[in-house]
């Protein structure tokens, strides 16, 4: 027992004798705990630091480092991120457990986004599965081997609705669509979290960031958000409403200012909304450092100014911004801030380290015995391979090219990511090894017949500056030597594979682009083997959509993985040569040419939607208006036939749900599966609704010859949406629904609901 529960026993077993309330036994236990800790030590709490020093070993002296470690042993911090391993974490939580008066354990966080060291693939390539089950089971293993390590809190899902594929954040979130997103996101928190928190292989997940970040004007990170409270209420928020519900333990809120207010200092969304309305009982973090950018914003005169105005906005640890530890106390003390708000904000913290069983043992997580077995484990890299084929999208496939022959006489793997190591691991990779994906090159000769002849040539580099988190990217130039042996390679053999796309380092944080075309000399490479008329398989590789017309065009077979993690090169050559069918469908729209974004299928209509009829009408002269690969799409070996869907009726009562029904048969030649998605659309609602929004998706295997009887219901909370107050609105009147196997081809029911 540590001191802090020995603290609590006395007075829980006093309190159990003389109050017979009837709170649980944690809010017994954080009551009493928070009755005994100063001001100090509550501010504390609320208090997180990054470590940039090693923790298993002595800070320098003088340092801030050396401030910190006496912080911690003093009860000022709470939390730490970016401590991992089970060695450093215990070494962390024995300073705060034995030298802070309380013995309070420390919270330790990290971004875990898409695996700890076995990486799976980045979010918006894991939402292209479609498969909540396949979500939940990629942050099962990330909290396993993460909750190995010693870390208690992932700061994960990033569910920001992202439609602009310049901003370099939506390799992170599961892309443009807030049903899609909501359904992955709360599969993912389950997988974090599992049914109980106090069990060794879960951890805390983190839902950010909350709000509308992803609406940074010209996808510029960081940039001002101006979104309208409609868009806000009915695209932002509701994944953010879904999780909460599924009782996630914390949000994050995030850097931008939203209509004017940084929403780290924004009443309405953390506490009028999250802990009001949606009865939150979990804690907020701020954003690294929002709570100081507050004062850069304009919305504070200093860092103390910026404090107060996010504690009672509802921030409730303050990550990095030093701002709550030197300043809460004068605040209370002037009587600027309520102590009350601070309270409630340190219960909210104890809670999640009660959940966590922290209390009952500080150091139950870091066991260097367990993490040896379970981090990077055999077990692990089976399961990412899996995640990883389910994760990719088939976006072209002419003359059924794929799969590929394993007994094919020769083929020439060419291109700058083709035998990549590192680049297939994404960005946020947490403690990932350097280099150590199994690359595309490595994965085909792992599948192919020893008689296979594979030859080998880069092409052309595609960074030249070193990779890693803080670099910008230099892009090199073509190298004439290296384009040579590439064309030599793809002359002398039977078919080509090419590997293009995106430096790993090219998306995620800070990365924001203009130009989502190939970068360096792709395109340049491209062409040349084109010209040689071989047939061309290209794997695509990138945590974004891409604008590629010409590859769509001239490719014969185009297949999208993304960053697909450390076994990518094995999963990608699962699919190319038909050991598993491609069944991927894309989170989000690739447009032809950046000039369309923000581009996303669920757009309003205008007024003038087409020619027909104007002499004027909503287009662009030079570029199509609809998405170069939209959204839902994919493709797979076999085919798929859909029947005549149809409803149970024509004419709804408002309070009657909607029976769906449509017949689909795998009449292919593979087994395989297919998502059949539905979209609806309200055509006579107060406030004009997009054209397509999707409400329920299928996902089913098939064998050859089999067809099978997709049903649905639709009811009011699916067929509603929120007015720009927020107040839920389900309307009479005509609504179109659609099914079909990806956003743009689909079937049209129409039906009526009357009062
Ligand atoms: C800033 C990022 O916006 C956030 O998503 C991340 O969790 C924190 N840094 C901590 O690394």
């Amino acid at each position: 027992m540590t001191r802090v529960m020995l603290i609590i026993a006395g007075c829980l077993l006093l309190s159990a004798c003389n109050n017979p309330s009837t709170k649980s036994e944690e809010d017994r236990f954080v009551d009493q705990l928070l009755s005994k800790m100063s001001l100090e030590e509550k501010i504390g709490q609320m208090n997180q630091y990054a470590s940039h020093w090693e923790m298993t070993g002595p800070a320098p002296k003088n340092s801030s480092a050396q401030k910190r470690l006496e912080e911690i042993k003093n009860g000022d911090v709470g939390s730490m991120l970016n401590v991992a391993g089970a060695k450093a974490t215990y070494e962390a939580q024995k300073l705060a457990v034995e030298n802070s008066r309380l013995g309070i354990p420390l919270l330790f966080a990290y971004d875990v986004i898409h695996g700890y060291k076995t990486m799976t693939p980045i979010p918006l390539a894991e939402a292209c599965a479609w498969d909540p089950e396949i979500s939940k089971l990629a942050s099962q293993l990330a909290a396993r081997e993460a909750s190995a390590a010693g870390l208690h809190w992932t700061f994960a899902p990033m569910m920001d609705v992202g439609r602009d594929a310049r901003w370099g954040r939506v390799m992170e979130g599961c892309g443009e669509d807030p049903y899609l997103t909501s359904v992955l996101s709360v599969a993912r928190v389950k997988g974090f979290e599992g049914n109980d928190l106090s069990k060794e292989n879960s951890i805390a997940a983190c839902a950010k960031h909350f709000a509308a970040y992803a609406f940074a004007e010209a996808g510029r990170e960081y940039n001002t958000v101006d979104i309208g409270t409609y868009s806000l209420h009915n695209i932002t928020l509701p994944p953010f409403k879904a999780v909460a519900d599924a009782g996630v333990s914390t949000f994050m809120n995030s850097f931008n200012i939203i209509n004017g207010t940084p929403s780290t200092a924004n009443p309405y969304l953390q506490r009028e909304l999250l802990k009001g309305d949606w009865d939150f009982d979990g804690f907020v973090v701020s954003d690294w450092a929002s709570i100081k950018e507050i004062v850069i914003h304009g919305a504070a005169e200093d860092l103390k100014h910026a404090a107060e105005l996010s504690l009672k906005a509802g921030s409730d640890m303050d990550m990095e911004s030093n701002a709550y530890l030197p300043y809460l106390k004068e605040l209370v003390q002037e009587g600027k801030v309520d102590e009350a708000l601070i309270d409630d904000a340190v219960r909210r913290i104890l809670k999640l380290k009660y959940r966590l069983g922290l209390f009952n043992d500080p150091y139950k997580y870091s066991n260097e015995e367990r993490e040896k077995e379970i981090v990077y484990s055999n077990e692990s890299k089976e399961q990412t391979r899996k995640i990883a084929r389910h994760s990719m999208v088939l976006l072209k496939n002419q003359d059924h090219l794929l799969p590929l022959s394993k007994n094919a006489k020769s083929i020439a793997v060419i291109g700058p990511l083709a035998n990549d190591k590192n680049s297939p691991l994404g960005n946020w990779r947490a403690q990932a090894i350097k280099n150590s994906a199994v690359s595309l090159l490595e994965g085909i000769k792992n599948a192919v017949n020893p008689t296979t002849e594979i030859k080998f040539a880069k092409g052309c580099d595609l960074a030249v500056s070193g990779r890693n988190f803080l670099n910008e990217l230099v892009f090199a130039n073509a190298d004439a030597k290296e384009m040579d042996k590439a064309v030599a390679a793809a002359q002398e053999s039977d078919l080509v594979i090419m590997a293009l796309g995106e430096d790993s380092f090219q998306s995620g944080e800070g990365r924001s682009q203009t130009d989502i075309r190939l970068k360096g000399a792709q395109m340049e490479l491209y062409n040349k083997i084109r010209k040689l008329n071989k047939k061309i398989v290209v794997v695509l590789m990138n945590g974004r959509p891409l604008a590629i017309p010409e590859i769509a065009e001239s490719a014969d077979a185009i297949l999208e993985t993304w960053f697909a993690g450390s076994e990518a090169g094995n999963a990608i050559a699962d699919v190319l040569f038909g050991d598993f069918n491609p069944s991927g469908k894309l989170s989000m729209s690739f447009p032809f040419n950046v000039g369309q974004c923000p581009i996303y299928y669920n757009h309003m209509n205008t007024g003038r939607p087409t020619s027909a009829g104007n002499v004027f009408w909503s287009h662009y002269t030079d570029a199509p208006n609809d998405a170069l690969f939209p959204f839902g799409y994919g493709l797979s070996y076999t085919k798929f036939e859909y029947g005549k869907a149809s409803t149970d009726k024509e004419v709804y009562k408002m309070d009657e749900s909607v029976k769906l029904k449509v017949k689909v048969k795998n009449t292919g030649k593979f087994a395989g599966e297919e998502v059949v998605q539905v979209y609806i659309q309200d055509q006579a609602a107060t406030y004009v609704r997009p054209t397509k929004e999707l409400k329920a998706f299928n996902k089913q295997n098939y064998q050859v010859g089999e067809e099978k009887e997709i049903t649905f219901t639709l009811d009011q909370s699916d067929l509603g949406y929120y007015s720009p107050e927020g107040e839920f609105l389900f309307e009479a009147g005509l609504y179109h629904i659609y099914v079909g196997t990806n956003s743009k081809d689909v079937q049209k029911i129409s039906l009526k609901f009357t009062e």
